[in-house]
């Protein structure tokens, strides 16, 4: 899908699960990663990195962290989204939101450092991860633009074995993993799909549970 409208890509957008091993082109991870400085952020805080991955050693490093022998065993995606010639390992830092928070023009806000802010804790949504979800998402949009499949892998195991493999440091936490490669076209439909809610169970009007204006 080459040069389609903004509600293309949004509408086209679908996890892949199951990609080609063929290589992306040179650049390309780059390219669609570098969206990812147009993410909106928090106090423009951009509290997030990304690391790419793009050799298969890497990359096969990168899933002995996150996934277990026996799930690589039992999963039937497993095959699929082990040929993804691409992975952008997404990290945050609350850290730099509260040095953020303690300049002067956020410090009233409460959030910064203490003894002046009440630090991590006193988020009551941590934007850090909210930001690293917006910069994911424009990578994902990207990639359906120029015809490539996305996954979001969320960090379910496995952190502080990657951690430990990229040299990330404290206090960066591992959020997830944007896949990138070619769909090859065998994907199996998500689990999740069961529990999707309509669209009207999703968007209200004025009010809690109101479906229609
Ligand atoms: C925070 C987050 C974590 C996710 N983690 C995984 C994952 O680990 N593995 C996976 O296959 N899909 C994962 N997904 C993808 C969801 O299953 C998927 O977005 C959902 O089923 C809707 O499908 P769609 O994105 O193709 O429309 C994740 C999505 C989000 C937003």
């Amino acid at each position: 899908m080459l040069n389609v409208d903004i509600p293309d890509v949004i509408n086209a957008r679908r996890m892949v699960r199951s990609f080609s091993g063929r290589p992306l082109p040179a650049g390309m991870i780059t390219k669609l990663v570098s969206y990812a400085r147009a993410a909106p952020s928090a106090g423009n805080t951009s509290g997030w990195r990304a690391i790419i991955l793009e050799d298969q050693d890497s990359i096969s490093s990168f899933w002995q962290a996150v996934t277990d022998a026996e799930w690589r065993t039992r999963s039937r995606r497993w095959n699929g989204l082990s040929r993804a010639p691409s992975a952008v390992v997404l990290l945050a830092n609350p850290k730099c939101y509260t040095d953020r928070y303690s300049l002067p023009d956020k410090i009233s806000a409460g959030l910064g450092n203490p003894p002046d802010g009440g630090g991590e804790d006193a988020w009551p949504i941590p934007y850090w991860y909210v930001d690293a979800g917006f910069a994911a998402m424009l990578i994902m949009l990207g990639a359906t633009d120029v015809g490539l499949g996305s996954l979001f892998l969320g960090n379910f195991r496995g952190e502080p074995e990657l951690k430990r493999l990229l040299g990330i440091p404290e206090p960066w936490r591992y959020v997830g993993t944007v896949l990138v490669g070619y769909p090859d076209g065998n994907d199996y439909p998500s689990s999740s799909v069961r529990n999707h809610p309509g669209h009207n169970d999703r968007i209200y009007y004025g009010r809690w549970g109101v479906a229609e204006p």
